[in-house]
């Protein structure tokens, strides 16, 4: 306990004697820093070259003290330390640096001490930072802590603390969760480095305030990635550097022309829209920017000469040619998408020059004019454009059932062909413009903050008739008091079928509401590298990872009570993630599986991943962690076909009729011809079973488990690995050889049909020998048409003729599809073709009948495909026009 003089307190020794007290606590406390310090000491392994021997650890190297003899700073980065960090040194009481960076330090970073100013711990293995660390370190500047394998966990919020924060790096953190709004509050904050994490969610709109000039959010692996759009960029003028590719941001790039000092952009692998601002183009400062792979509409932007720019791969540039202008009407159609916030919808499919060539959504055209714009229950919000106005062809206008807001505007009422306009339930006010002279058909109703005027005709004379929510209001001008009336009663005879959905009109002809059943399915965003020909690459892989943390709490740690099934190497469980999106998280067998080494593993996963098509269950994400293998595929709500075929009663289910087994059919039959000639790989299944297929919300049918074979390991001799089928299904060959080609599948496609029609088991023991096998037993039977009707499911409605002959057609198939040899065997696309026009034709008796029902002539019926709706609208229009819906038959067919 002795204090040296020499040790300099720059007191002198009457001081310290008058000062006893303080001083005999200074100098314990410096007794606690050595002690401390030789317990980090051992505990880091201090080599010899760090020459920490000095009783005196002030004389350490790379160890500072003040001038109170207290330890203010410890910098050993770069020095291969192993060990941990004690924590002890949080009694360092006055440390205000420390460095340890790119080191092999592990275990939990202990607390420090509350005057730190900078913390650098990167490129370590260290497992976790205490979520409080921060609390109470007001002075601190400079963090640095990426590239250590912490588990995951939230951004600390005990960060909020640090007013004085200018640089805080974290890439490659394991940060989960959203981005804060603290942050964007922090006056001093320049540098925010957080790419390479988990994070999702949108930029927070504080960011608005702050004068980071460093902001690089890009990369992030999680399940979703951030999102929303990047508008708040435009306030943040201090900007120099800003990445934010590999993300899922949508929307337009705001205006910057306020950002003079940025100077490098990378904006790519997002999902933004519309057309590329002037102001980025005209960046007084810019050096790089990369677009590459959003879905960016208008001219090909240039840029000054010596920047670099990057905007190869997928985006939607009306032409290949710099500098050329995009054509008049896609230039309305841009500025009409703007202010509805560019929606992604409209700009996946909006390609070229051209919107009339029938591959633009929502729009329709007529001898190269637009005619019809369908842009109904497309989740759209933002405002309605003036812009609409230009084009003067426009005959329907149809917004209903978004979210939109403002005003109806004024400009519409000069358009000189508008028959109808639809805006209902949206979320518009204002008032409503007076549209003059021809009778236009207006639906507003369900959009509660527009003028008043509109609701007295409806209310007034409708009265009894119409329901209060389906107020409906319609405009004439230049048509009689008495002509109203007239057209009020058709109204309200038009709204008791409302149910139906079956509209008839006479002013200004037909008016019908397109729905097609599969619409919202197929126009579900599409991830970008579904379209990308490019090889999978390890970021896409990586895109996919999700924590075993966050994976063992949403199946409440693969509790049985979420087991969804077993089977295909591995337990299937239920889980729920905490936005409610449900998913089937499936654990692979450890035992069979760990052979195969990880990055082969990793590789595989990114083969599988290409695999996107409406009827293939896609795989959303893996995890591997130690022994654990897990993969995360989409959640199928009505389970397994087996299910619904041979277990119906046993779980309550209503049995499927043939209309439904013949709409499975046709998906079934889709996803594997997907797989068979997907682009990037042609896919085997080779365990397409009815177990295998799975039933979504709206019982259309999808493909599961397709690939897991390539997972386990290769050349072992037994048969199960080898044979990845199940007996039954397996083509003969296969069998025998254990030769793999797509006829493979083929033949288990034809098994799944028989099953379908009978309803049978492809096995059933409790048969003699030669009826046992469902394909022998069906053969047999198929050969004449008394016993042909007895393999038909009893539960199946086969009265009528139609569906007699379309489960002739079937069998029929099955039966080619078992051809004993494969080259006997159809291709999927002829199953296909067969399959196609009978699930047509099941739906028709439907739309004939609920026709006769109404009374009308030109009934239409919602449940009725598309493709038909479409045909009974042109023929009534009586004029060709293109038209393109999302959903329509020639896209569905090969949809890749
Ligand atoms: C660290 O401080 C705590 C209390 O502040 C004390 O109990 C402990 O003995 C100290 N440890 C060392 C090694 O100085
Ligand atoms: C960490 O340790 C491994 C071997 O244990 C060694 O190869 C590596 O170079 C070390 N890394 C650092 C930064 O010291
Ligand atoms: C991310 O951090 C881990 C350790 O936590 C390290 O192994 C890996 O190399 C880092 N990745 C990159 C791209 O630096
Ligand atoms: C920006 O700062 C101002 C004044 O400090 C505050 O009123 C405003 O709410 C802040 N904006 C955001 C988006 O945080
Ligand atoms: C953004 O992602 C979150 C999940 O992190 C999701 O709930 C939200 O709907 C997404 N928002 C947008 C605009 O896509
Ligand atoms: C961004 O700046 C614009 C003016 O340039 C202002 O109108 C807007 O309110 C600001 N937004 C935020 C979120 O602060
Ligand atoms: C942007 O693109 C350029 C040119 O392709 C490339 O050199 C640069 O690395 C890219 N920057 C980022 C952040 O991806
Ligand atoms: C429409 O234009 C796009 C882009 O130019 C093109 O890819 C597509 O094949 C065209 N479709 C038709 C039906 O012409
Ligand atoms: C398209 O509209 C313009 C202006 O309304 C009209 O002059 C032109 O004839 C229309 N084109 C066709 C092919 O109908």
């Amino acid at each position: 306990m002795m204090e040296k003089p020499q040790l300099g307190f720059g007191v002198s020794f009457i001081i310290y004697r008058l000062f006893l007290v303080l001083s005999v606590a200074i100098s314990a406390f410096s007794q606690y820093d050595a002690e401390v310090m030789n317990i980090l000491k051992n505990a880091i392994n201090a080599p010899p070259s760090l020459r920490w021997t000095d009783p005196d650890v002030c004389k350490w190297r790379r160890v500072d003290c003040n001038a109170g003899h207290r330890v203010i700073s410890i910098q050993i980065g770069n020095l291969n330390l192993q060990g941990f960090l004690p924590k002890e040194l949080e009694n360092l009481s006055e440390l205000q640096l420390f460095e340890c960076q790119q080191n092999n330090l592990t275990g939990q970073v202990p607390y420090l001490s509350k005057t730190l100013q900078r913390f650098v711990i990167r490129d370590n293995k260290f497992s976790s930072i205490p979520n409080d660390f921060f609390k109470g370190m007001t002075m601190l500047q400079e963090v640095r802590i990426g590239n250590n394998p912490f588990s995951p966990w939230f951004f600390p919020s005990s960060l909020k603390d640090s007013v004085a924060l200018q640089t805080f790096v974290a890439a490659n953190a394991s940060l989960v969760g959203r981005i804060p709004d603290f942050l964007g509050t922090m006056p001093s904050l320049v540098s925010l480095v957080l790419n390479s994490n988990s994070l999702e969610g949108g930029l927070p709109a504080s960011f608005a305030n702050s004068s980071m000039e460093e902001l690089l959010l890009n990369s992030q692996n999680g399940n979703y990635k951030l999102n929303g759009t990047i508008e708040v960029l435009q306030n943040m003028t201090s900007l120099k550097q800003v990445w934010l590719h590999g993300n899922s941001f949508s929307g337009p790039i705001p205006d910057l022309s306020n950002h003079d000092q940025l100077s490098d952009v990378s904006l790519r692998d997002n999902q933004l829209a519309c057309a590329v601002p002037s102001s980025l183009m005209a960046l007084p400062s810019l050096q790089v920017v990369n677009l590459t792979d959003n879905f960016l509409q208008g001219p090909i932007p240039t840029f000054k000469s010596g920047v670099v720019v990057d905007m190869s791969g997928i985006n939607r540039f009306c032409s290949n040619v710099p500098r050329q202008q995009c054509s008049p009407l896609v230039n309305a159609l841009l500025s009409i998408v703007q202010p509805l916030g560019c929606p992604l919808k409209l700009a996946e499919n909006w390609k070229g020059n051209d919107p009339c060539n029938g591959t633009w959504t929502g729009i329709v055209c007529s001898g190269g004019n637009i005619t019809f714009v369908n842009f109904q229950e497309m989740g759209l919000s933002g405002t309605i454009s003036p812009t609409f106005a230009s084009l003067t062809s426009l005959t329907r206008l149809l917004l209903a059932n978004n979210s939109l807001t403002g005003p109806i505007p004024n400009e519409l009422i000069t358009m000189p062909n508008l028959r109808e306009l639809d805006v209902s339930n949206n979320n518009l006010g204002g008032h409503v413009p007076s549209f003059p002279k021809k009778s236009i058909i207006i639906r507003i109703h369900g959009n509660p903050n527009l003028g008043k005027p509109l609701e007295s005709p409806s209310s007034n004379s409708g009265g009894n008739g119409i329901k209060k929510k389906h107020q409906l209001s319609i405009f004439i001008g230049g048509i009689g008091v008495g002509l109203m009336i007239l057209l009020l009663i058709v109204v309200i005879v038009s709204f008791m079928f409302v149910k139906k959905l079956k509209y008839f009109g006479k002013f200004g002809g037909l008016i019908m509401k397109l729905v097609h059943p599969h619409d919202g399915e197929v126009g579900k965003a599409m991830k970008i590298y579904v379209e990308d020909g490019g090889a999978p690459n390890q970021a896409d892989v990586q895109g996919m990872v999700i924590p075993i943390q966050v994976l063992k709490e949403v199946t409440n740690n693969f509790s049985n009570a979420n087991i969804l099934g077993k089977g295909g190497f591995g337990t299937v469980y239920r889980g729920e993630l905490h936005d409610g999106t449900k998913i089937a998280v499936k654990r692979m067998d450890s035992g069979l599986l760990m052979e195969k080494g990880l990055s082969e593993f990793r590789a595989e996963i990114a083969v599988l991943t290409q695999a996107r098509h409406r009827h293939v269950v896609a795989l959303l994400g893996y995890c591997l962690d130690g022994n654990e293998r897990l993969l995360v595929y989409e959640y199928m709500s009505q389970g397994a076909l087996s299910k619904h075929l041979f277990s119906w009663k046993e779980n309550g289910l209503e049995p499927l009729d043939w209309t439904r087994r013949l709409n499975i059919a046709l998906d079934v039959a889709r996803g594997v011809e997907y797989l068979h000639a997907s682009a990037q790989q042609s896919f085997v299944h080779r365990d397409l079973k009815p177990s295998n297929v799975l039933l979504g919300d709206d019982m259309r049918a999808k493909v599961s488990d397709f690939g897991l074979v390539r997972l386990a390991p290769e050349g072992r001799n037994s048969v199960e690995t080898r044979l990845a089928g199940t007996f039954g299904y397996l083509a003969p060959e296969y069998a025998a050889t254990g030769r793999v080609t797509t006829k493979v599948d083929v033949y288990s496609f034809g098994v799944v049909l028989m099953e379908m029609i009978t309803g049978r088991r492809v096995l059933d023991h409790s048969l003699p020998e030669e009826d046992f096998h469902l394909v022998m037993w069906f053969r047999r039977m198929m050969q004449n048409n008394d016993s042909f009707r007895k393999v038909i499911d009893p539960i199946i409605n086969a009265d009528d003729e139609a569906t007699m002959c379309s489960i002739r057609t079937v069998s029929e198939l099955a039966g080619l599809c078992c051809a004993n040899e494969p080259h006997h065997r159809p291709n999927m696309g002829y199953v296909v073709n067969i399959l196609w026009p009978l699930v047509q034709a099941a739906w028709k008796p439907i739309m004939e009948s609920s026709s006769d029902e109404s009374g009308g002539k030109y009934g239409i019926d919602l449940d009725m495909t598309l493709p038909q709706a479409l045909r009974i609208w042109q023929s009534l229009e009586g004029q060709s026009s293109s038209i393109f819906v999302k959903g329509s038959a020639s896209q569905s067919f090969v949809t890749k």
